[in-house]
């Protein structure tokens, strides 16, 4: 499900991600993957650090000092002997902070070096870029780190070095490369390179997200998407059930129109009806904020955010307008704040929405699927109590309330909250059988505490209930990976999902995730392509970018690297 549209689809959304990191043990941070190093039986991959027999200066990060190796005095000076008397100069020198003295023994140590010995050369170059990075010439730190690594491409420091220097001249891409090669080499256990390769896919995916948006063509959500988004609106002003009703009896031209579209599912149509309508002089103000709205919303599932803010503004402050649809357009507003990860706005608007209109369930239930984002579990719980209160018919609000019950009871680890969250959680399927998310976020919980056979049972549930949700195929086979590792069987859920909904783009990433766990990463990339045409919003976006990212770096380091670097996860059929 994507990040997007309502807050909703983010609490679910925002499980299977790290779900589907832990299902297929790749680093949670990275969405690298799980990449195995070929050569992990015969030991660690040999790099400079141990080929002079001295331990590595980690603190400083320079290498290699070579104490034991005296000169003689009744033999010439070897040009190798000679190289390792400067780097030790060298690194004397820096380790007292004279980096300009530093630099002109690692010259000479360079010159003396025999051209064959290329371990030895590489670290006189990494020792100097290291000196050049305390003086913070940042050019000299990349040259020097790529002459390294020329000599020995798998030479960790250097890749972590000048991995370094290109995120702070805001190469991110070549730096990306780097950091993956430097988390490859060290197996993944190098926690500050974990978290560096982390951060570089972060700035680059939102990097690539806003410069895709300038050019994005909008993308009509699927249908199914567009009804469900809807029904999370049990007081909306113009397309509840109560209110077609109305409209009906009492019907304004203008509106007809819109809602006669909207009916017959004809969405492509909404916003030019909409727009032509606010445009007659003869419309009333009434009916006009009424259409403002609805084209806002249209904008914001087109994935539009500025036209979408541009028309709800418009609704919001306009007192004259109807608290229904102020409140409504306020809900809206927040959401959107939520996607561009301004919580704090985000919540404004939800409060000012409740001054408005105290009494509007709508509310509640939207800012309280915020606060459980948000962990702040004791928040979401009023706001869903108070949802399910003002609503008390809407089987999602209560679906939504044990959920949020359940969370709180794990999160205070008291057994007894935990038991009667389950048991509200049953009672459920009495009260609203047909509600398919009574049996979905049943199965997510039962997901979360492994008990998965039966998490199975609720999936498919849940798809007899809505055998049209391709989000619930994708659900189901996630869990197939997170339960027994069958990808075969993933996959032809997926696939699934694909074909009820081709716009489903949760389906397209996670398909994208499963193909850079089996090492067929063009595949994941083109994936990923197909995913990023169908997100909206730029959280989706950067997300999605990261994964993308992340997989083309590990190819460009196979070409780089060679073969002795496998990438696909073994034990998985
Ligand atoms: C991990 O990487 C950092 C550089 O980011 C390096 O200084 C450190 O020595 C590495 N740690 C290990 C255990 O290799
Ligand atoms: C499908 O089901 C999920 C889980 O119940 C729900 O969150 C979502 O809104 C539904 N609709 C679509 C279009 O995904
Ligand atoms: C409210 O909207 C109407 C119709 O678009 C407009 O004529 C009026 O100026 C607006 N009022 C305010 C205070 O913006
Ligand atoms: C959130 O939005 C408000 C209003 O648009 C803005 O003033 C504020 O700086 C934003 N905060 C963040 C963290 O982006």
């Amino acid at each position: 499900m994507p990040v997007s549209n309502s807050a909703a689809s983010a609490v679910s959304s925002s499980l299977p991600k790290w779900q589907l990191a832990l299902a297929v043990g790749a680093p949670v941070a990275l969405g690298l993957g799980y990449i195995y190093y070929k050569n992990s039986s015969q030991g660690k991959p040999k790099g400079p650090d141990k080929s002079n027999g001295t331990a590595p200066e980690k603190q400083i990060s320079i290498d290699g000092d070579s104490p034991g190796k005296n000169i003689r005095s009744d033999r010439p000076e070897t040009p190798a002997a000679k190289a390792q008397r400067y780097k030790t100069l060298g690194n004397e020198v820096f380790r007292v902070g004279k980096y300009d003295d530093a630099i002109l023994y690692y010259n000479k140590a360079i010159e003396a070096c025999p051209l064959e010995d290329k371990n030895e050369l590489a670290t006189f170059y990494q020792n100097r870029a290291a000196a050049y990075d305390a003086l913070e010439k940042f050019t000299a730190v990349k040259d020097d780190c790529t002459k390294a690594l020329e000599l020995n491409p798998k030479y960790t420091k250097a890749l972590i070095r000048r991995a370094k220097v290109l995120e702070k001249i805001n190469e991110l891409e070549l730096a990306l490369e780097d950091i993956t090669a430097a988390c490859i080499l060290e197996k993944f256990t190098n926690s500050s390179a974990l978290l560096a390769a982390d951060r570089v896919l972060r700035q680059l995916g939102k990097q690539h997200a806003q410069e895709l948006l300038t050019t994005k063509k909008p993308v009509m959500p699927s249908k199914h998407f567009i009804k469900t988004y809807f029904s999370s609106f049990r007081n909306d002003p113009l397309l509840s059930a109560e209110a077609i009703n109305l409209l009906d009896n009492h019907g304004s031209p203008g509106l007809t129109n819109a809602v006669e579209a909207f009916r017959g599912e004809r969405y492509d149509d909404i916003i030019p009806i909409c727009t032509a309508e606010i445009e007659k002089s003869d419309t009333s103000l009434s009916d006009k904020m009424q259409l403002l709205l609805l084209r806002g919303t249209f904008y914001l599932l087109l994935g539009q955010p500025d036209k979408a803010i541009g028309d709800l503004n418009a609704v919001i402050s306009n007192e004259s307008a109807s608290k229904e649809v102020r409140v409504n357009a306020l809900i809206k507003r927040a959401t959107m704040h939520m996607q561009l990860e301004n919580s704090s706005q985000c919540l404004k608007d939800f409060e000012k929405a409740v001054e408005i209109y105290p009494n509007c369930g709508d509310i509640y239930h939207h800012r309280g699927q915020v606060n459980l984002l948000l962990e702040k579990v004791n928040e979401a719980r009023e706001d869903s109590e108070k949802s399910l209160k003002l609503n008390p018919e809407f089987g999602i609000a209560y679906a939504q309330k044990c959920y949020t019950d359940y969370r709180h009871a794990a999160l205070s680890r008291m057994p007894n909250l935990l038991e009667s969250a389950m048991e509200n959680f049953e009672k459920s399927f009495e009260l609203f059988p047909d509600c398919c998310e009574c049996y979905t976020l049943y199965a997510q919980m039962l997901c979360d505490a492994q008990s998965y056979e039966k998490a199975d049972e609720y999936f498919s549930k849940a798809i007899e209930k809505d055998p049209k949700n391709a989000t619930i195929y994708v659900h189901r086979g996630l869990l197939q990976l997170q339960w027994c590792g069958n990808v075969i069987k993933a996959m032809e859920y997926i696939n699934k999902a694909l074909e009820l909904d081709d716009k489903c783009e949760f389906g397209y990433e996670t398909l994208g995730t499963i193909e850079v766990q089996r090492g067929n990463l063009k595949e994941a990339i083109k994936l990923f392509d197909k995913a990023l045409s169908l997100a909206r919003t730029a959280l989706e976006l950067t997300h999605i970018f990261s994964l993308q990212d992340a997989a083309k770096a590990q190819l460009k380091i196979g070409e780089r690297l060679g073969a002795d670097f496998i990438f696909g996860i073994p034990n998985m059929s």
